[in-house]
């Protein structure tokens, strides 16, 4: 295992060094490698066994730093950047010659994200380099939440994790694309689109396609726990299901049902709450040894819809 804590110049100076070091961000832990150092950011697809075809969000101390790493800037993303970063907004722009093509997977575009946690903008401000990151999990599991959860499955093979505490939105960034001037959403997470469209006007999505080249992180079967997830709240369902069974309920419990069997996302029906438990809510369902769950989906709207297609791909595998 890696060391742990709060040492941003252990951090920095294992970044330095061309190894890996786990970071918190607001969404989820990311595996940070120096973007620029192309042997670096291959560390990183090995030590998650992902495939070359995925590429890496790119983190930056701030918009200031958008033009080094991106050749167009179009006006709705500066809007976009500058009502909502940092926070979970990736957007996706040309990138400059500088990016690697292994960081995004040999195409034009690089994806660029200032993340919130304070940590990581500590760490962020004090490198010359920016931090390819994707979460810190291995390819096709739940993203960390805590770093404990990094610690769990790639401990041994990062040199540091940043510990900040457990990440407070709980799933990861929005990424926008863009079609000229006009967004397009290419995965849901932190930022509900309801926001990005009161910014940038009127948005397309191209989310569901489940081989879409453009954004790999929306293939099925990301995000698959151990135990089978079955999506809905009618108690039916459960007759089919192999036991020992759990309920993902989103705030209230089914009667009738085991409580201690029952995993409450938000007992007060915050949909900020029920994103910010979701992981760590699957990956404690693998632990107890659970081998199958029935998820009662959130409401879809705001961060429900990031939250609903969490449990869709956990559920595709
Ligand atoms: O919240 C987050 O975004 C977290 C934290 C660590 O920042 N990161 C994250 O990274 O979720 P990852 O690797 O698990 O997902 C990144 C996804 C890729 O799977 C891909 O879908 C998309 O970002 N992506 C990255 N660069 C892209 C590009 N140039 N064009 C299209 N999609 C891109
Ligand atoms: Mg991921």
């Amino acid at each position: 295992m890696g060391l742990t804590g709060t040492d941003i110049e252990a951090a920095a100076a294992c970044l330095e060094r061309g190894e890996l070091v786990g970071i918190p961000t607001e969404t989820v832990y990311g595996l940070a490698a120096n973007a620029l150092n192309e042997k670096a950011v291959a560390g990183i697809f090995e030590a998650k066994n992902r495939p070359h075809f995925d590429p890496l969000i790119v983190h930056i101390s701030g918009m200031d730093q958008v033009p080094a790493y991106a050749r167009v800037f179009p006006e709705t993303a500066r809007k976009l950047a500058e009502a909502l970063w940092p926070g979970p907004l990736t957007l996706i722009l040309p990138k400059q010659t500088n990016i690697p093509d292994l960081v995004t997977s040999g195409q034009d575009t690089v994806g660029l994200r200032v993340p919130a946690h304070p940590l990581t903008r500590a760490l962020l401000s004090r490198l010359d380099f920016p931090l390819a990151a994707p979460s810190a999990n291995p390819f096709g599991y739940v993203s960390p939440t805590t770093a404990a959860h990094v610690n769990a499955q790639l401990g041994h093979k990062v040199c540091y994790v940043l510990d900040g505490g457990p990440c407070e939105v709980g799933v990861e960034s929005t990424i926008v694309g863009f079609e000229g001037e006009s967004p397009v959403i290419l995965r849901l997470g932190g930022i509900p689109v309801e926001i990005i469209a009161a910014i940038a006007g009127p948005v397309k999505e191209s989310i569901s396609a489940g081989s879409n080249p453009q954004a790999p992180g929306q293939l099925d079967s990301h995000y698959s726990p151990g135990c089978s997830l079955v999506i809905g709240a009618d108690p039916s369902l459960l007759a089919n299901m192999k036991g020992p069974v759990a309920l993902i309920r989103f705030s209230e419990v089914m009667e009738g049902f085991p409580a201690e069997h029952q995993f409450i996302l938000t007992p007060s029906g915050k949909l900020e709450e029920a994103a910010a438990r979701l992981f760590g809510t699957l990956r404690l369902l693998d632990e107890r040894g659970y081998q199958s769950a029935l998820a009662e989906p959130a409401p879809e709207t705001g961060l429900g819809r990031a939250i609903n297609d969490r449990l869709r791909r956990a559920a595709a595998r």
